[in-house]
């Protein structure tokens, strides 16, 4: 067995903040009270309700994971947020439609009792959208510097002993990483000049990484994953993990396309469309912040399949992802899926997929496990991106120049065999040779 990483317990409460307090945060944080109180259970949560194994199979050892590794208990988390709405965070689930009357009732004084700081907008990133609960400041570092405070002071006020972000705001327009991002200084002198391209999404990452708060973003926007960025949580010892849960349409894809390569069928097409009605939907029909959700999108598909490797295969396939707001559909989005592939001999086949699913029903265990996981990470010295939580993300992090690992069985054993590897126990191979000695 190898020697075990040095974790700091997990004492005190773990404060966690929510940049957006929309859907996905709400339903997130209304879940985790339920739970709590003993109304629901955790379902789609692996820290609450996975195990891992230990050993060979015939030593019998599957602990809970919750009991492996020394996570935060789910009493002693505590909850903030930013929104430019005022809506306390009992209205926001409301109008997000998501939870039914009866278990929204259930955490009506505690989520009554969650109100959003003022937040740091900018309209031009996010055109659909605009609410008063926004602050004011000369310059975006202004902003940042006061994200920072509102940081400071919600460790005091909540008594948390550790924080941990979780960006869960709308979907910004499309960027792309320029000089501005580089490094701290270039982004920092960025923000005193007020930069185009430095959204507030960023300004969030830069406060949080820059006050040792471990910072998860769950949209697909530029944010924390720029140098700048990168290299203050490595400089601060900061754990960062992105980008863009991986809730719906894009699981079923990173369970299928790896089944399709893994017997050597081939791919002419998989034609992606999703109908929703709930605010991110509407904020997707800006073609700026569908641009930044495509790529997001797209880029699974090239990376399982290799395509480079696989010509005859993957070489000539069409990819195509549409994301059409459809109101009376809600949180209830339809993901359809239509896949050609081809087997033996060339012959064609086709596969339907039509998952009817709930955006944020499927996302708040995500949030609930990056926060926990993350707050791990940072409790055992690991800085910087924690590509072992890839499993969580559309598009994950990794560091530069490696390819990024999409798979979700790869993505899973890499996350168990990184618990393992905490713990100092044996990694896991599925070898199995012995038992045939
Ligand atoms: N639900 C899913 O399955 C899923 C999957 C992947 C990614 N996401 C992403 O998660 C994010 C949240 O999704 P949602 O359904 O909760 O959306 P939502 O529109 O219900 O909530 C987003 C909230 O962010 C707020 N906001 C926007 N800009 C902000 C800013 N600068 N500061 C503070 N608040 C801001 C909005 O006012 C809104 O209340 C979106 O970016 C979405 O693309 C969701």
């Amino acid at each position: 067995m190898a020697q075990p990483v040095k974790i700091a317990p997990a004492k005190g409460k773990l404060g966690i903040l929510l940049p957006g307090m929309g859907a996905v945060a709400t339903t997130f944080v209304a879940g985790v009270e339920l739970v709590r109180k003993g109304k629901s259970q955790p379902v789609g949560s692996l820290t609450q309700l996975g195990t891992i194994r230990l050993g060979k199979r015939t030593d019998g050892r599957t602990p809970q994971i919750n009991k492996f590794v020394p996570l935060a208990n789910l009493k002693d988390l505590v909850f903030g947020g930013w929104d430019i709405f005022k809506d306390n965070a009992y209205q926001a689930a409301a109008n997000a439609g998501v939870l039914e009357h009866r278990d929204l009732e259930a955490v009506k004084p505690f989520m009554s009792k969650i109100k959003p700081m003022t937040a740091a907008f900018d309209p031009k990133f996010v055109r659909l959208l605009d609410g008063p609960n926004v602050k004011k400041g000369k310059t975006k570092y202004e902003l940042a510097l006061q994200i920072k405070d509102d940081i400071a002071n919600f460790k005091k006020t909540s008594g948390a002993d550790r924080l941990v972000a979780c960006w869960c705001g709308s979907t910004e327009s499309f960027l792309k990483p320029g000089a501005v991002h580089a490094t701290p200084k270039s982004f920092e002198d960025g923000m005193k000049k007020n930069h185009p391209d430095i959204s507030p999404s960023m300004l969030y990452a830069w406060a949080c990484v820059t006050s040792g708060v471990p910072y998860a973003n769950g949209s697909p926007n530029l944010s924390v994953d720029i140098p700048a960025i990168e290299k203050l949580a490595h400089d601060n010892n900061v754990a960062i993990a992105g980008k863009d849960f991986k809730t719906g349409q894009t699981l079923m894809k990173t369970v299928l396309a790896p089944a399709f390569k893994a017997r050597m069928l081939g791919l002419d097409g998989w034609f992606s469309t999703n109908i929703l009605g709930n605010r991110d939907g509407e904020v997707l029909e800006d073609p700026g912040s569908f641009k930044t959700k495509e790529e997001s999108k797209l880029g699974v598909l090239e990376h399982i399949l290799q395509p480079d490797l696989y010509p005859q295969l993957y070489g000539k396939m069409h990819h195509k992802v549409r994301i059409n707001y459809y109101p009376p559909r809600g949180d209830n989005k339809e993901g359809w899926d239509a896949i050609d592939i081809f087997g033996w001999l060339g012959y064609p086949m086709q596969i339907k997929v039509d998952f009817l699913c709930r955006d944020s029903i499927l996302a708040a265990p995500i949030v609930l496990d990056l926060v926990l996981f993350l707050d791990l990470a940072q409790r055992a010295g690991m800085r910087g991106i924690q590509e072992w939580l890839s499993f969580y993300f559309k598009s994950p992090m990794t560091a530069k120049g490696l390819y990024p690992e999409h798979d979700l069985f790869i993505q899973s054993m890499k996350l168990k065999n990184t618990l393992r590897w905490m713990v100092g126990e044996d990694l896991i191979t599925h070898l199995g040779r012995e038992y045939y000695d």
